[in-house]
């Protein structure tokens, strides 16, 4: 069983609002976490988005928390997409938030006569930046439509300046989670769903994972020797390194995956990548042996 499922009964509620929406839009902006652009992306926007014929903006946002080589290594990716269009920004830069308004307007031309608005969508799983990118693009706060299933929630337009619209898609979202991978980047990256996976677990494997990208990063911050350590091991070190200890002396291994969890998530780690479109590729491919 995957380690992480959300809403899987909401999937064709979802997928037939979703269809119900694109057909009123131009451009799907599609809102994806840049330390993990594939794992945090959802399959059915890009599916449905070709089904329409609809262009995509894929923004990798959190691309200040991102390692910028990987960024431009997934970035050069997508773009290599049919009808997807890449651009990595971080929704706390107004600058940066600036640039979407054109980048869309590009990806619909036909809509650009002073007539027609030009009509977008913004899409994505929770917790990847959607309202904080929402309030940047409205440059004031609106309210947060909520990580609730589709069904259950509605959507709004919004006007962004002349000519343009917003459609906030509601909160749903949350594809099926097809590769257990997958499951624990995102439970790492994004505080959520802290029942669903044991954090020592997430912990774990996101330490293997940063023992084989960032041994580095791992080694200054909680002088440890990367090569002696699997994902347990580095957990068992950041316990000693930072006092986590129960009474009784035992190691508290969920408080260091606290520690853990908080420092890659908070950047104090670095600039750090989960997955680049090597490793997805040979994720896909070991799979596939199986
Ligand atoms: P959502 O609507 O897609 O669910 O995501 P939301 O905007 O609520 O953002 C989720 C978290 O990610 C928020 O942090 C938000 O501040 C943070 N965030 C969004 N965009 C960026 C970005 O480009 N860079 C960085 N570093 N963080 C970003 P939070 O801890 O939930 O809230 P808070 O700390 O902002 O109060």
């Amino acid at each position: 069983m995957p380690a992480v499922q959300w809403f899987p009964g909401h999937m064709n509620a979802a997928r037939r609002k979703l269809a119900e929406t694109l057909a009123a839009i131009d451009v799907v902006i599609e809102v994806t976490d840049a330390r993990l652009p594939a794992a945090s992306g959802n399959p059915l926007i890009e599916e449905l988005a070709r089904f329409r014929n609809r262009p995509i903006l894929k923004l990798l946002n959190k691309a200040d928390l991102a390692d910028p080589a990987a960024t431009k290594a997934w970035m050069a990716w997508f773009d290599a997409r049919p009808g997807v269009r890449a651009a990595a920004i971080s929704a706390k830069n107004a600058a940066e938030v600036g640039r979407i308004p054109a980048l869309a307007r590009q990806l619909a031309p036909h809509r650009d006569d002073n007539t027609k608005p030009l009509r977008m969508m913004l899409a994505g799983i929770p917790n990847v930046g959607k309202s904080t990118l929402m309030n940047a693009l409205l440059k004031r706060k609106v309210a947060k439509v909520g990580d609730e299933p589709a069904v259950t929630k509605s959507q709004q337009t919004l006007d962004l300046g002349p000519g343009m619209t917003l459609t906030d898609t509601p909160g749903l979202m949350w594809p099926k989670i097809e590769h257990d991978a997958d499951g624990y980047m995102l439970a790492a990256s994004h505080a959520i769903g802290r029942n669903a996976v044991i954090d020592e677990e997430v912990a774990a494997r996101l330490g293997e994972i940063l023992l084989a990208r960032y041994p580095a990063a791992l080694a200054a911050r909680y002088r440890v020797e990367p090569s002696a350590l699997d994902g347990e091991g580095l957990l068992e070190a950041v316990a000693r390194r930072r006092g986590c200890i129960v009474k009784g002396g035992a190691l508290d291994l969920e408080k260091a995956a606290n520690v853990f969890l908080t420092d890659y998530r908070s950047g104090a780690l670095g600039r750090i990548t989960l997955e680049t479109p090597e490793s997805r590729a040979l994720m896909l491919a070991a799979k596939e042996e199986k």
